[in-house]
């Protein structure tokens, strides 16, 4: 199989896993929940269970206990673009190359469909417990709640979308501040992902402190490469209006840079995440036998660099 047929495979499998945790429309509130299944089934590249799921494999994990926070983080990647579309926020139409969940039903009810993703993540995320006796295991899984918690709030993607909004009216203007905006709006919830991963297969501190700082560059590099789409991409490609940074006056990699220093900034930050992840390979696991190595893992954010949508 190539890669290309390997990330269908594993596309469809994150959204397999997805699918399990999703509710059924009926009840007084079925809107609300026809609207959360509107949005979270529109596609999407999946990338972020996909990336846990591999992060999992790299550290030699085995068994069930990752995909309830497969779903979990994909529910929270997915209510973080409903409530980022909204009129209030980036005033956005279209997603996924369909109306956006505010467009089709309504400020409200995209508000509610929102925060019922976030809410039914962390009751998926929880399941987990259910899936294990072993003590280890169950602590692991507490950890990985603790760092989903983190990494989707105010000192992490919430905190990103707070700065984000309060730097449009200007102001000033820094490097530093762009780096907080990419490193949390986007890059922890990549973080929350391959931290998870490693997590929950077992990996020790320090292993999860470099997949963090893997997970930061990745990140920082996926936004930017974001960026560079909203001035050069296409809307039938990207399933998205280009021009929304420019309409909303965003500070950008692009806006303070260029698209030329942008372009250099994404290949430096995925070469250098690229070597913390081939780090690994010279340490063994307990049992001495099995190479940390995912070669899937790593093709896949070297693909990343020259992503169209
Ligand atoms: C879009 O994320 C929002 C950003 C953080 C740039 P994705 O590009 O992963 O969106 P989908 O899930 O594939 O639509
Ligand atoms: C959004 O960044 C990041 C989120 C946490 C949702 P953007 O506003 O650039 O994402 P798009 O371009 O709308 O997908
Ligand atoms: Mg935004
Ligand atoms: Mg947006
Ligand atoms: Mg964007």
């Amino acid at each position: 199989m190539n890669f290309k047929q390997q990330l269908e495979e594993k596309t469809r499998y994150a959204e397999d896993v997805l699918k399990k945790y999703l509710p059924q429309e009926k009840g007084f509130q079925k809107k609300v929940l026809e609207a959360m299944n509107y949005s979270v089934m529109a596609g999407g590249k999946r990338l972020r269970p996909i990336l846990m799921k591999e992060s999992f494999l790299l550290f030699g994990g085995e068994g069930e206990v990752v995909e309830p926070f497969m779903a979990a983080l994909e529910m929270i990647h997915n209510y973080s673009l409903v409530h980022d579309d909204l009129p209030a926020m980036d005033n956005d139409k279209y997603r996924r190359g369909r109306k956006s969940t505010w467009n089709e039903y309504g400020d409200g009810m995209a508000v509610l469909a929102g925060d019922g993703l976030l809410n039914l993540a962390f009751e998926s995320a929880a399941s987990a417990f259910e899936l294990t006796d072993d003590p280890k295991s169950l602590k692991r899984v507490a950890l990985a709640l603790k760092v989903l918690g983190k990494k989707a709030g105010i000192y992490g993607m919430i905190g990103g979308q707070a700065a984000d909004i309060e730097a449009e009216s200007g102001g000033s203007v820094s490097k530093e501040l762009l780096l907080f905006i990419h490193e949390n709006k986007t890059a922890a919830l990549i973080q929350a992902a391959m931290m998870i991963g490693a997590i929950l297969a077992g990996a020790g501190k320090e292993a999860v402190k470099a997949m963090e700082k893997a997970a930061c560059n990745i990140g920082i590099a996926f936004q930017i490469q974001d960026d560079i789409l909203d001035v050069t991409g296409s809307e039938e490609v990207l399933g998205k209006p280009i021009g929304s940074d420019e309409k909303n006056h965003k500070l950008t990699y692009v806006s303070l840079y260029g698209l030329k220093e942008a372009k250099k900034e994404v290949e430096n930050l995925s070469k250098e995440a690229l070597f913390i992840l081939r780090s690994f390979e010279n340490q063994n696991d307990l049992s001495g036998n099995k190479p940390y190595k995912n070669p899937f893992l790593e093709e896949l954010v070297t693909e990343l660099i020259s992503r169209e949508k």
